[in-house]
């Protein structure tokens, strides 16, 4: 596959909404409009439930996990593999599809670390589950997966340029976590599976 078009897919494999895609399917109305109105997995489960909420992140997490091994077996060059990588996350957080908005990343690049360290998403995704059953509130699950990201693909001896990409991976969670970051500091964040119509 010529270098161009893996960019192309992936930025359109990261564009796919599978959050609202799911909500649609299964409950015929738009999670946008409820809740955080993010379209991850998280605002699923609010809207939909677990199983829904399941389904939506294996799938958002699913097109991390190819676009991830499409980029490693076409575009190996670190350079082009940074961006190629890094486009799927672009394309799921500004969806050609959805008008250039999207989501907050946390499933795709999740999917992304699969490909890249499994003991390290394990590890990640586990501090996630440590940090909601703790808490109830997902958004520091992700802020706190997000930020041992990097340090995990260090710890595992993977290559310079999968930690770089871990670093900027992680910036992008916390950039896209703003306004939770600002909600959790005023104690108005939104729990998991808690329910409120937006205005
Ligand atoms: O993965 C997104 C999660 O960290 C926050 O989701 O819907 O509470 O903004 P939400």
């Amino acid at each position: 596959m010529p270098w161009w078009l893996i960019l192309i897919v992936n930025y359109l494999l990261g564009s796919l909404p599978c959050g609202l895609i799911v909500g649609w399917v299964l409950r015929g109305v738009d999670i946008r409009k409820f809740g955080s109105g993010n379209i991850g997995a998280t605002n699923v489960s609010r809207v939909v439930g677990f199983k829904g909420a399941l389904l939506a992140g294996v799938l958002d997490a699913l097109k991390g996990f190819v676009g991830a091994y499409l980029a490693s077996v076409f575009l190996p060059h670190p350079g082009w593999w940074l961006v190629a990588v890094f486009l799927i996350v672009i394309g799921h957080n500004w969806s050609i599809f959805l008008g250039f908005k999207g989501g907050k990343g946390v499933a795709t690049t999740l999917g992304v670390l699969f490909y890249l360290s499994w003991p390290a998403a394990s590890l990640c995704f586990l501090a996630w589950v440590v940090a909601v059953a703790l808490t109830r509130y997902s958004s520091l699950g992700s802020l706190t997966g997000a930020a041992l990201m990097p340090i995990f693909l260090v710890v595992f001896g993977r290559p310079w340029h999968f930690v770089f990409w871990g670093i900027l991976a992680a910036v992008l969670v916390f950039i896209r976590h703003r306004e939770n970051i600002r909600r959790l500091i005023s104690g108005q964040e939104l729990k998991i599976g808690q329910k409120k119509e937006r205005d």
